[in-house]
């Protein structure tokens, strides 16, 4: 590894309309389903979240992604034209053809970038980061633009009570460019793993070049995401906790050396069993699942975003990234800031 990689600048955005639970009650009752406000803060800590207005092209994914990257290069002093390479973590492309990326080049004029879509579900910008930094660490660019963005909303299945609750519209990005050697910021370590034997748990059955939409698959919602949540929550919580205390342990450091911990936003109390476990105080613990509820690859450059832009997160510090999405995926990034 000849070079360190640090992220200089961060920036996300969201669509206007905001959709309460209430919201979600009324409207799914019209498919014969029931929820409630209580219900949902109860099991899962959501109050709001942001949902795009399908066909307003200010709210298409690349959209909102765009404008999440001009705000974190403007917080890392750069230009679009800076960028040689965007790393567009999606699972909810505008268009199958071409990539986000491409659409999100031309949007913000990265004339110089080269780019690609890559698709590991909610962990999309940790595995982007773990991508992107690779190219800063050999010397391969100077300045990389990684995103998590997701329109999610568009394959919530409004007919299963289950998971519509869950979800929400969102936009993160992050510049990565090389660390000065006297910088302290630089991002330490990452560990990734897929298991697509748990594929199950979390898909999306019609779409794709397996299964073409028809009407009868639209009927039966099988263009829309099916998910065992149960399950997910258990693998969620075992594996984000192993994950936290392998990276820790692996660079010589413990809990206790922890400043910010960011999980992926699915569940308030997938955090809460997870930070339990660790015996992690959630003082150090980012949240925003209940403003935004589950942004799939947003979660985490959101949350971090947040505590960057309203000082939690200062200068020196360490900072935990971890997260889970449908693959079954797994990340985690350690940094200091
Ligand atoms: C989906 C999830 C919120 C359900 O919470 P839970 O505490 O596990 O709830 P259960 O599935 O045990 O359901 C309890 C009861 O509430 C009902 N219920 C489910 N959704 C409901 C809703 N929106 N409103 C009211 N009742 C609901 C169930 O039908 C069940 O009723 P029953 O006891 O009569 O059978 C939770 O399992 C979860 O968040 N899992 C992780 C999902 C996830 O993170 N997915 C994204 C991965 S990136």
């Amino acid at each position: 590894m000849e070079f360190n990689a640090k992220i200089t600048g961060v920036g996300s955005a969201f669509p206007k309309t905001k959709v309460t639970n209430n919201d979600i009650s009324d409207l799914i009752a019209e498919y014969g389903e029931h929820t409630n406000d209580q219900w949902i803060r109860e099991r899962t800590g959501i109050v709001t979240r942001r949902i795009s207005e399908k066909g307003n092209p200010d709210e298409y994914n690349s959209a909102l992604g765009a404008k999440a990257s001009l705000l974190a290069l403007e917080m890392a002093g750069k230009k679009a034209i800076d960028v040689e390479l965007i790393v567009y973590g999606t699972a909810s492309p505008d268009t199958l053809l071409p990539s986000t990326a491409c659409w999100l080049q031309k949007k913000i004029g990265a004339d110089l970038a080269w780019g690609f879509d890559l698709n590991a579900a909610c962990s999309g910008f940790v595995y982007g980061l773990a991508v992107g930094s690779q190219f800063i660490q050999t010397g391969n660019a100077k300045t990389v633009l990684v995103t998590g963005v997701d329109v999610v909303s568009f394959v919530v299945n409004w007919k299963d009570r289950n998971s519509c609750i869950l979800f929400g519209d969102g936009a993160g990005a992050a510049v990565l460019e090389r660390a000065d050697d006297n910088d302290s910021g630089k991002i330490i370590d990452y560990k990734m793993l897929s298991n697509g034997k748990l594929w199950s748990l979390f898909h999306v059955e019609a779409g794709g070049s397996k299964l073409e939409v028809t009407n009868d698959l639209i009927l039966q919602n099988k263009n829309k995401m099916a998910m065992n949540g149960k399950e997910i929550f258990k693998v969620a919580v075992r594996t984000l906790a192993d994950f936290a205390v392998n990276i820790l342990e692996k660079n010589n450091y413990t809990i206790d050396d922890l400043d910010w911990f960011i999980p992926h936003q699915a569940n308030i109390r997938i955090i809460e069993a997870v930070a339990r476990r660790l015996k992690l105080p959630m003082e150090k613990v980012v949240i925003n699942v209940d403003r935004c509820g589950n942004t799939s690859a947003a979660t985490i450059p959101t949350a971090l975003d947040e505590a960057v832009r309203d000082k939690r997160i200062k200068k020196g510090q360490l900072v935990l990234l971890d997260a889970f999405g449908a693959g079954i995926t797994f990340g985690s990034v350690l940094m200091r800031w």
